[in-house]
């Protein structure tokens, strides 16, 4: 078990670092497709092979003519006459950006060459590549790093058009868990280089993901406008079989509140949850509890939270489920001390996108149980932006203590105060919505 929490807790820190490095690029419009062949009298079956690299998230590599794919080199070959420039290699996941990870995803090849494989299964659509490994594992990232950059890029190169899906390298777990959701954007069965030994061909193949940015779907990029209410619509898509009536709204029917939990977990915990669910309580809210584990079914938290009228929670990966919730329900962030930029970006996005009742609740420096530790006089809390190194954000340590020493007491007063706008929010969408 420790195998598998350890890696995720440190490799979602490092994610944390780069977004002072990303915040500074603008997305820039894609850049010319360079092509690497030239046709020439002897070129037969025809195609290419091109790449854009100019962007900072992401590469992308097209063949446009027939491609056989050999899973035990991870090599596409086109058919062609090779020439000095005729290979290309990419690594297919959108986190360019962030050296670290890189260097632990699978590389491609893809290569004109004069004789290829014989192929052994021919399919009719072409192929879309891509790796779901990096930090797949963590919601977030599973969320971030590859369902929403696979929805740009299909809505960007293959709107309405069949395709199948190649995945590089993905844990075995992962095709079973989002299958319902991988199934909504093709009807052919989902490939993996690494579960089959036979060759397979395409009339042409796409390699890499598109990113707009942490948690964005950007409309002004995207060809056909897409936005994420549409992504919201593929979820329902995908999940909607057996979802749980929504209970029916009467005299005596309170809102129900999904206190996403982080109990137990490495920072970021409510120590005074019992408190602040009675407080939830007596505001009115029917509370339960949102603790998903790695295998908890996606189509049950789907129905949970869609049956609901509001989700709160401390900063932390189980926000991401806020992509589930209906549009006008509400969500609250708690944001602890330091954290303000990340839970904006994340999530904040998702509030905004979805047309939710966004609204954050930023604890006071006396919620942080960094003040037992450090002092409430200490810079760490007074200052969380002089303690930054200028133009750099935080040193890992010092995200660490943020991200991982920290839990945060709510102070009950105050909490309950701040409720009274979420609690008549989710009363009127109860009413209106059920
Ligand atoms: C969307 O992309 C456009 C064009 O690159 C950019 O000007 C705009 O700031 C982006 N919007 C968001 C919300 O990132
Ligand atoms: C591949 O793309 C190039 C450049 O866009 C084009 O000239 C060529 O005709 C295309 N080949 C095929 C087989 O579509
Ligand atoms: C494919 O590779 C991934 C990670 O590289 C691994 O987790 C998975 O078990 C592999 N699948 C098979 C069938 O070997
Ligand atoms: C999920 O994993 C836990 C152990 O981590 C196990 O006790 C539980 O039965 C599993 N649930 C399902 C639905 O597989």
């Amino acid at each position: 078990m420790q195998l598998v929490i350890l890696p995720t807790i440190f490799l979602s820190l490092l994610s944390y670092l780069f977004y002072f490095i990303i915040v500074l690029f603008a997305e820039k419009p894609r850049a010319k497709l360079r092509t690497i062949t030239r046709q020439g009298p002897q070129f037969r079956l025809g195609g290419q092979i091109s790449c854009d690299r100019s962007q900072l998230r992401y590469d992308l590599c097209s063949v446009n003519g027939s491609t056989v794919m050999d899973p035990t080199t991870s090599t596409f070959f086109l058919v062609g006459p090779a020439n000095p420039n005729s290979v290309e290699k990419i690594k297919p996941y959108p986190r360019k950006f962030d050296d670290f990870i890189m260097t632990q995803i699978k590389e491609l090849t893809l290569t004109l060459s004069p004789t290829s494989p014989p192929c052994e299964i021919q399919h009719s659509a072409p192929a879309l590549v891509f790796s779901v490994g990096g930090y797949t594992g963590n919601f977030f990232h599973d969320f971030n790093d590859g369902i929403i950059p696979l929805f740009i890029t299909v809505n960007t190169i293959f709107p309405d058009q069949d395709f199948v899906i190649v995945i590089s390298e993905a844990p075995s777990w992962w095709i079973t868990k989002y299958v319902d959701l991988l199934n909504t954007f093709t009807t052919h069965p989902i490939l993996t280089l690494n579960d089959t030994t036979s060759t397979h061909c395409f009339p042409s193949a796409e390699f890499g993901l598109i990113s707009h940015g942490f948690m964005t779907i950007n409309q002004t990029l995207m060809p056909n406008q897409r936005t994420f209410l549409h992504f919201r619509a593929l979820l329902e898509k995908a999940y909607s079989q057996n979802v749980l009536n929504p209970p029916t709204p009467n005299v005596e029917s309170r809102p129900r509140l999904l206190l996403a939990s982080r109990k137990g977990s490495k920072g970021r915990e409510i120590v005074n949850e019992d408190e602040v669910i009675e407080a939830m309580e007596e505001i009115g809210f029917e509370v339960i509890v949102f603790a998903p584990k790695d295998n908890t079914s996606l189509v049950e938290s789907y129905a949970l939270i869609k049956s609901s009228h509001a989700l709160v929670g401390v900063h932390g990966a189980a926000l991401t489920h806020s992509l589930f919730l209906r549009a006008r329900a509400v969500f609250v962030q708690v944001v602890p001390i330091g954290i303000e930029w990340a839970s904006d970006a994340f999530f904040g996005r998702v509030g905004r996108g979805l047309d939710l009742e966004y609204m954050e609740y930023r604890i006071g420096v006396e919620e942080s149980s960094l003040v037992e530790k450090y002092g409430r006089d200490s810079l760490l809390l007074k200052d969380p932006h002089g303690v930054q190194v200028q133009g750099k954000g935080w040193p890992p340590e010092i995200m660490n203590i943020y991200l991982m020493e920290q839990n945060v007491k709510l102070d009950l007063g105050r909490f309950r105060e701040f409720l009274k706008k979420p609690y008549s929010k989710a009363k009127q969408f109860m009413d209106r919505h059920g």
